[in-house]
């Protein structure tokens, strides 16, 4: 059965005809002109993306107050998705704290980093999702330069003796955990490729790394990426919404070419 974040972002990209996460990162300034700025570009890019993804850069300086909150709220009443990308990497009693925390700020979905293992490790998070009809979207392969040195390294699992890389092992897990998503960096297209052809269409890969890391939208897409996490290509452009439009046609277009719906 799909879980109910799953059919949020699907239904999401149905309506909204965009297959785009916006990564509402801004650079550091006073709290009032970052709330601002945060809400004038939601506006103006809201029908070119189907979700927000937030990360420390509004979290930290905003916290979960009010203005964080409605800047949440206005973006659910736009028929967006919310993510909180808190990559949550500690032991069970804090990710579930975390987790909690984030969810009841309104928050649909949060990240988890795998590494940290199953029991007492996202067990619970996993559960206080489950609880609240809400997501987890686990790291399988980071988008960054020094990715390979943690998920692409070899391991040997307790399964057997020949070294398999851990992102396969990611990609296990995030089966096995009936994860709501796997984020692989759309600078590793082939790792997309393969992380895809393990994940079998049940577990939707969100790629970050376009356009400011390298990536681009056409081999994120081509090669299994059903999501694509973007954020200073819209959020630093001169002109965020013409920017957003033209990343959510060019998006559009490769689906059509895989015969994909969007
Ligand atoms: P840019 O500006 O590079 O922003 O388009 C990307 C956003 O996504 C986050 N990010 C990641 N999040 N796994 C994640 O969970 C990743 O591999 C990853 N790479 C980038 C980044 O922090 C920013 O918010």
């Amino acid at each position: 059965m799909q879980s109910s974040f799953k059919l949020k972002m699907e239904q999401a990209v149905e309506d909204k005809k965009s297959n785009i996460v916006l990564a509402l990162d801004l650079p550091m300034m006073e709290p009032k002109k970052l709330l601002s700025e945060a809400n004038r570009i939601l506006e103006e890019v809201n029908s070119s993306i189907c979700a927000i993804k937030l990360n420390r850069h509004l979290v930290l300086p905003l916290g979960l107050s009010g203005d964080l909150r409605n800047l949440v709220r206005s973006a659910l009443d736009k028929g967006l998705v919310a993510i909180m990308d808190c990559k949550i990497n500690d032991i069970g009693n804090t990710n579930r704290v975390i987790a909690e925390y984030y969810f009841k700020a309104g928050f649909e979905a949060v990240t988890a980093n795998p590494f940290v293992g199953w029991e007492d490790g996202l067990e619970p998070v996993f559960k206080v999702a489950k609880l609240m009809n809400r997501g987890v979207i686990l790291l399988v392969y980071m988008s960054h330069k020094a990715a390979w040195e943690g998920y692409g390294q070899k391991t040997i699992t307790e399964k057997g003796k020949t070294p398999v890389t851990q992102y396969s092992v990611f990609a296990q897990k995030a089966l096995e955990w009936t994860a709501d998503g796997a984020v692989v960096g759309a600078t590793y297209p082939e790792k997309i490729k393969e992380i895809s052809s393990y994940l079998k269409g049940t577990v939707p890969i969100y790629s970050p790394g376009i356009g400011a890391q390298g990536g681009t939208i056409e081999l994120a897409i081509k090669n299994g990426a059903d999501y694509l996490i973007i954020g200073r290509a819209i959020t630093m452009a001169k002109n965020s919404k013409k920017v957003a439009k033209n990343i959510c046609q060019i998006a559009k277009k490769s689906f059509d070419c895989m015969h994909k719906r969007m």
